[in-house]
This record gives structure tokens, sequence and C-alpha cells, in this order.
């Protein structure tokens, strides 16, 4: 067993690495399931490889996702402004995600099923005419920041600055950069709190300034600021992706859009496939050693070093995904990582294959010729581990 592992240098990859990660963590998955990163966010850290291993490590009790945690040698600062279930470990954790998790179990959220279609609609109306679109911005980003904001109450929520801090917190790898967009998110949302605690509606934001838990505990100003920072930013990130990502893949397997088109049952399995395939996170949140932990005979020390999973990996390891680098609607997708595993798995799962079955569908309904309209290696693709997905999407029809 060893501690002392070379440090390979993720950052040094650049743009290749950016558009094409796949290949390199498979040559890493060959020596092993952990190596020690020098991540393209300016961190060093250990990145955990495969599947068994990834799966394991996303619900390791001893992966504190609690930033309190993280050793000061690594430097990290937090993404978040206040309190998030997503930076809690138990009972802080349950207690926070109870207070939301009704409102997004599945059959709450299929009942919104009609006004993300009137949504999607409107988008299209705007958007066919051209014949010609980026198809991030005219329907994969405006689609579920349109829905998440309605569900929290912030329809009136200044769409493009948004865009830009979350992009940039989320994103970026300038340090400088993301502390300063952070800074301004944090203001936006703490105003965005004071305005509906003025003006309260009928929406889950207002719902929350007067929620207790069953203690009797009201959220605390930091946390309100966090869920309202974690549900607006983990609702439309990441679905932006699993809308631009999934096209694209369709569009460059003309096989398997032909299928599609052929028969919309497919649609939930083709869905599952785009999550497994390419999906929207690539790496997991960060996660925090509270002991030295052994995987695959390799030992993190403990006191707070810095952890992260490659689900993008997992989803291509040939121990678990047969022929893993093929793309296939009807293949059996069980078991992926793409919404995370254990205790922090993902909240958003039902509001995400919706949005997706219903704007996909749409897409393709009101497009039969939909085709891209770029090479696709000259796109660009969102930098840092965390997030992946094409910058923007030309596509024609
Ligand atoms: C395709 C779209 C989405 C993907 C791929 C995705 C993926 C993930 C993943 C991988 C995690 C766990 C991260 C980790 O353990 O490090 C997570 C957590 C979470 N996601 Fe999503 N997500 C998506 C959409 C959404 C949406 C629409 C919402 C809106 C409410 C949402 C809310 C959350 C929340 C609140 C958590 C934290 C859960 C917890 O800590 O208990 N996500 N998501």
């Amino acid at each position: 067993m060893t501690t002392e592992a070379a440090i390979v240098d993720l950052a040094a990859l650049g743009e290749d690495f950016t558009r094409d990660p796949y290949p390199v963590y498979a040559e890493l998955r060959a020596r092993g399931p952990v190596h020690r990163v020098h991540m393209p966010e300016g961190y060093e850290g250990w990145l955990v490889v495969g599947y068994e291993a990834g799966r394991a490590a996303l619900a390791d009790a001893r992966l504190s996702k609690d930033w309190d945690n993280v050793s000061p040698d690594v430097g990290a600062t937090r993404l978040a402004p206040g309190i998030t279930m997503l930076s809690a470990d138990e009972p802080a954790h349950t207690r926070l995600r109870k207070l939301v998790a009704r409102e997004f179990a599945v059959r709450r959220v299929e009942r919104l099923a009609p006004r993300v279609q009137q949504i999607t609609d409107h988008l299209l109306d705007r958007m066919v005419p051209a014949g010609h679109a980026d198809l991030v911005e005219a329907l994969a980003f405006p689609l579920p920041i349109a829905v998440i904001g309605e569900l929290l109450g912030v329809p009136f929520l200044d769409q493009g600055a948004f865009r830009s801090w979350s992009n940039i917190a989320l994103a970026s790898t300038d340090p400088k950069e993301r502390e300063a967009a952070v800074a301004e998110l944090t203001r936006y949302l703490i105003q965005l709190v004071a305005d509906k605690r003025e003006r309260p509606g009928d929406d889950l934001l207002s719902a929350l300034l007067h929620t207790a838990d069953e203690d009797g505990d009201r959220l605390s100003p930091e946390e309100l600021v966090g869920m309202a920072w974690l549900l607006l930013v983990a609702g439309h990130e990441t679905t932006v992706n699993l809308i631009s990502g999934g096209v694209l893949a369709l569009l460059t397997h003309p096989d398997q859009l032909a299928a599609l088109r052929a028969d919309f049952g497919l649609l939930d399995g083709a869905i599952e496939e785009m999550l497994r395939y390419d999906g929207p996170v690539e790496t997991s949140t960060y996660r925090f050693t509270l002991e030295p932990v052994e995987i695959g005979g390799t030992i993190i020390p403990g006191g707070g070093q810095l952890v992260l999973i490659a689900m993008a990996d997992a989803h291509r390891d040939p121990a678990r995904f047969p022929d893993p680098d093929r793309f296939d609607i009807r293949r059996d997708t069980r078991g992926h990582l793409a919404f995370g595993h254990g205790i922090h798995y993902c909240l958003g799962a039902p509001l995400a294959r919706l949005e997706a079955r219903i704007v996909l569908r749409s897409l393709l309904e009101r497009c039969p010729d939909l085709a891209l309209d770029a090479h696709p290696a000259s796109l660009t693709w969102r930098t840092g581990l965390l997030l992946r997905g094409p910058e923007s999407l030309p596509v024609r029809w």
C-alpha cells in the first residue's frame, strides 16, 4: 500500500482534455482506482476512477461533504454561499433535505408537466421560424432556469447576470474569478430572499421562509440563502447539459436518432443513455477525508484531503457497461451514477428527467430534419472538472 502516489497534472492537459477527457480517465483506470491529481481548478486532490470504486466512494461516510473538514493545505474555498444539504453530513443533511424533499418527489414533479410543456412550446415558437439556432441559448438554458425559477417563486430572476455568475462559480479555472462570482451571487440571493420576505407568494421560497422542521427549527438566514443557491444552480447548470449533450449525441449517431424518431417509446431509455454516455456531471462535488481511506491499495491520508469521484469514467468502465464508448439508446443503463449515489443522490432527478422528456420530444417533432450546424470537433466545452457540456450547440433544420 502506498500514499506516495505521483501527481497527475490534469491542468496541464489543456483543451484536449476539456473536449474529451475519457481517454485520460481510461488510462488512469488501467493503472488503478485512485490517483493524486493537480486539478484545472488549481487544487490538489485525489481522483477516484472506475465504476465499483466510484460508486463505493460516493456513499462512503468517511468522505465528508462539510467544508469545515477541508485541510487548509488544499487551499480550496467554498463554492456555495450559506449552508446547503450538499455541503452537510448527517444529521444536518437529512434535516435540510427533508424540508424540500416532498416538493421534488416524482408524483409532485409530474404535476409540472403541463407548465414545462407550455414553456417549451413558447421557446420553440420563438426558435423554429429562424431555421437555425444555438440550441444552448434558445432552449437548453432558458427552459430549466424558467422552471426552477417559477418553482422557487423568482420569475423575475435576472437570468443573464445569474447565469454568468453561476457559470463562473462552477466552471472557471481562475480561483479569484470564482470567489468574486460567488460573492456577487451571495449578495444577489440575500436581496432575493429579502424581497420574498416582503412580498411572499404561493411558492417554495415563501414556504421555506415559514417552514419549521419537526423540532420547530426554522431555516437560518444562511440556510435559506444556501437552499436558494443550491436549487437554482443545481436546477439549471446540469439540465442544460443534459439537453444540449443529449441532442449532440443523437445528431452524431444518426442510427440512434432514427430509431428514436421511429419509436418515442425509446425516449426514457435514450435519456438514461445520454446521462451515462456523456452526462452533465463529470466528477462529483468535493469530499474531504475524515480519516485515512484505503481504495484499491492506495491510502488517501485523513485530515481533510480533497477527493473527487469521476462519474464520467465510471460510465465508461467496461467491467460495468459492455462496449462503454458506444452510444446505444437501447442498452441497460441501470446503476449509472449520473445523479450520484448514497445520501446525496440528486434531489432533482425526477424534474431533470421530466424536462428532458418534454423538451427532446417536442424539439424532434417540431424539427423533423434537425442537424448539427458545426463540425463536432469545432465545439467548445465547459471548463473545469465538475460539469460537462458544449458551451454552444449550433443546429439547423
Ligand atoms: C440532468 C440533470 C442533473 C444531474 C445530472 C444532476 C446530478 C447531480 C449529482 C451527481 C448530485 C450529487 C453530487 C455529489 O454527490 O457530489 C446531485 C445532487 C443534487 N441535485 Fe442534481 N442533477 C441534475 C438536476 C437537478 C435539478 C433539476 C435539481 C433541482 C432541484 C437538482 C438538485 C440537486 C440537489 C438539491 C442535490 C443535493 C442533494 C443532497 O445533497 O442530498 N439537480 N445532482
